[in-house]
């Protein structure tokens, strides 16, 4: 018998709820008992521990954020607030720790695992920006949520031939902004990874009307050096030589809230049950995430020694088709 404990850290992401289940459900299916944690790092440090069962992950896989809450926690990046953390878990006879949760989430899962408590992260953000995974739980319907504005902007900015700016977020990793600018037609995408010069987004919108085009749609990644307030900025001092206003929308948090579609729902399943399993394997120090659409484990020491970089053939294909 083991007993298991589980958190939510960081920033919330749609399906964490169901790894949270799929973790307690798992666990409880191996005869083991399970805990839950409040407000990650925060909670782990003041204790703030309870078991659950079954019935207490009842109704939760269709529900958005987190039933566990989450914290970002300046305390745990420190060793003593560290130590903390592990006090409260021995003294419940916490055998193990699932951490769901992003890069920053992870770090503090390695440090806590080479300190000397056994861990298994589960790799959850809207960012998708974790080395050891091609996809994070959340950032499916994070990306659907930044396609539905942009579509919504797409019939505003036709109506009125005007060109519209849409920030998307995901930190210093353009994946979300990538995706959802390819997936949205967008006529140019600006990225932190990919150096872009404001004038050859001008040229590039005059061009859209020279074609024919009746809107255009920029999508602009939260950490691309020209984000919306740059970019717009750009455009106002330099109105009267580039001929172009921008209006621009920070869809923020928005792409944080809400249920999570069918394709999270699955993976947060898949990725709760492996944690699971890896605990089972006594594989400890490691992170669940999908690799050839199969759930597999990466050490977390390579996970946050490393950085998941965006796929260039996709930046090429965005060019092609804007
Ligand atoms: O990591 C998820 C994320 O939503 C990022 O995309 C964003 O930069 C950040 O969190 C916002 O953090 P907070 O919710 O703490 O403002």
């Amino acid at each position: 018998m083991k007993r298991v404990a589980v958190l939510t850290s960081g920033g919330d992401a749609p399906g964490m709820n169901a790894a949270i289940r799929a973790v307690v459900r798992c666990g409880v299916a191996k005869g083991w008992e399970m805990y839950g944690i409040r407000n990650g790092y925060a909670g782990l440090i003041s204790g703030n521990i309870r078991q659950m069962g079954t019935r207490d992950v009842g109704g939760i896989i269709q529900k958005g954020g987190t039933i566990l809450g989450s914290a970002r926690c300046e305390e745990f990046k420190t060793v003593e607030g560290r130590l903390k953390g592990i006090r409260s878990l021995r003294q419940l006879g916490i055998d193990a720790l699932v951490v769901i949760g992003g890069n920053g989430s992870q770090t503090g899962s390695y440090h806590l695992n080479k300190e000397g408590f056994p861990v298994v992260g589960v790799a959850s953000t809207i960012d998708n920006d974790l080395y050891g995974t091609e996809m994070t739980i959340g950032v499916d319907t994070a990306l659907n949520i930044a396609l539905e504005a942009i579509d919504r902007l797409k019939t505003t900015a036709t109506s009125h031939q005007r060109a519209f700016l849409i920030e998307v977020m995901g930190r210093k990793c353009g994946y979300l902004a990538l995706m959802a600018g390819i997936a949205g037609g967008a006529e140019y995408i600006l990225l932190p990874e990919v150096e872009t010069d404001p004038e050859e987004v001008a040229e590039n919108l005059r061009l859209a009307y020279e074609h024919g085009k009746e809107h255009a749609i920029i999508v602009v990644a939260e950490g691309a050096k020209y984000n919306a307030e740059a970019l717009t900025n750009y455009f106002d001092q330099h109105h009267d030589r580039l001929g172009f206003n921008i209006r621009a929308t920070i869809l923020g948090h928005v792409q944080r809230g809400g249920d999570p579609g069918a394709f999270d729902r699955l993976l947060a399943s898949r990725f709760g049950c492996g944690a699971i399993e890896a605990i089972d394997r006594e594989e400890y120090g490691v992170l669940v995430g999908l690799k050839e659409n199969m759930v597999q484990t990466t050490p977390l020491e390579e996970v946050v020694s490393n950085n998941k970089q965006i796929s260039m053939d996709m930046v090429r294909l965005a060019r092609i088709l804007d």
